[in-house]
């Protein structure tokens, strides 16, 4: 049974349709990115899956109970961390997780223990006995996301996490998340920059204007969206020519350009043929100083499909 479903997941406000129609599904242990400008429904999708607003149409599930139907289930097996922090002057961080903790129904004995664990894992031990709005702003964003764990919940739902942070909160925010994944938790996070969650995805989905216009495993979207597979070649001068002249006849290689001192090649064979490339050139007489295959670009795939480029 996937963790988080949903099914044509519909929602309006008046005239204006939000979100249209959205389907998607995640298996426990993914880390599903969510990727679009603002405006396009990311926070409406989100908050529907947090229990927050009722779908117009649409079923969405969480562990296979329906949100609609079942919000109170639903609200503890999610920790939902919404785009904008409210005030709370005159809590403590730890008054703050309590409250939360107490919210959630987490048995008072069992509250301490937990608080120190979210702390731990957000580095704000230190800051425990401060004052909430004392904090820094990249320190209420990580109180923030212990807030959404103190009760132990299977899904993370990240509103734009590191959104508004500097260039040193933001990679905190990032290293957060790795030990998120890493313990095993399933996480939607919205963003609408797409650097940012390249490195820890497992998917990807871009949605503009209440669509999805993509989604699926990194590996499939690139496939699907690039074709293949761009890969890095370095050759001696001396040899370029002789490279660029044979590339193209090899199975697979749509394309060849050369940028700076290496060839980029256009891809769409499998990582098992993509040894015939190497073995090509060798064969032809050219001396390879590098081969790879280029990193995922989410920018690059991000860039194509707004653009239109797929269908
Ligand atoms: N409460 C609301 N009432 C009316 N329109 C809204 C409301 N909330 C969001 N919208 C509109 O719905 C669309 C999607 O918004 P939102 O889900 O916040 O997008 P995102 O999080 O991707 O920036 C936008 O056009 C936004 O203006
Ligand atoms: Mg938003």
């Amino acid at each position: 049974m996937p963790l988080v479903e949903l099914v044509n997941l519909r929602k309006e406000y008046k005239t204006l349709v939000a979100v249209k129609g959205l389907s998607l599904t995640l298996e426990p242990g993914d880390i599903f990115g969510f990727i679009g400008p603002n405006g396009a429904g990311k926070t409406t999708t989100i908050k529907m899956l947090a229990t927050l607003l009722e779908p117009t149409s649409g079923i969405a599930r969480v562990n296979g109970i329906n949100v609609a139907e079942n919000p109170e289930a639903v609200r503890s097996l999610i920790g939902y961390m919404p785009d904008a922090f409210g005030v709370y002057d005159d809590f403590k961080v730890w008054e703050y997780l309590d409250f939360f903790a107490a919210a959630y129904k987490v048995p008072k004995i069992d509250r301490p223990g937990l608080i120190d664990m979210a702390l731990d894992l957000t580095t704000l031990t230190e800051k425990k006995d401060a004052y909430v709005d004392e904090l820094s702003r990249g320190m209420k964003q990580r109180l923030c996301l212990a807030k959404t764990l103190i009760h132990d919940p299977k899904v993370l739902l990240l509103d734009e996490p590191a959104s508004g942070l500097d260039p040193r909160a933001r990679i905190e925010i990032k290293e957060l998340l790795k030990e998120l994944k890493a313990m095993g938790k399933t996480i939607i996070v919205s963003s609408h920059i797409l650097p940012e969650l390249a490195d820890f995805c497992t998917s990807v989905g871009i949605i503009e204007r209440g669509e999805l216009i993509v989604a699926g495993p990194i590996e499939a979207i690139m496939k699907q969206v690039l074709g293949g597979r761009v890969l890095e070649i370095r050759v001696p001068d001396i040899d370029r020519e002789k490279a660029t002249a044979l590339l193209p006849s090899v199975e697979h290689v749509k394309s060849v350009k050369r940028i700076g001192e290496t060839l980029r090649v256009d891809y769409s064979g499998t990582l098992d043929d993509q040894s015939e490339v190497l073995l090509a050139l060798i064969h032809g007489g050219v001396r390879v100083q590098s081969f790879a295959e280029q990193d995922t670009d989410l920018e690059d795939i991000f860039l194509r499909v707004t653009k239109g480029l797929v269908a």
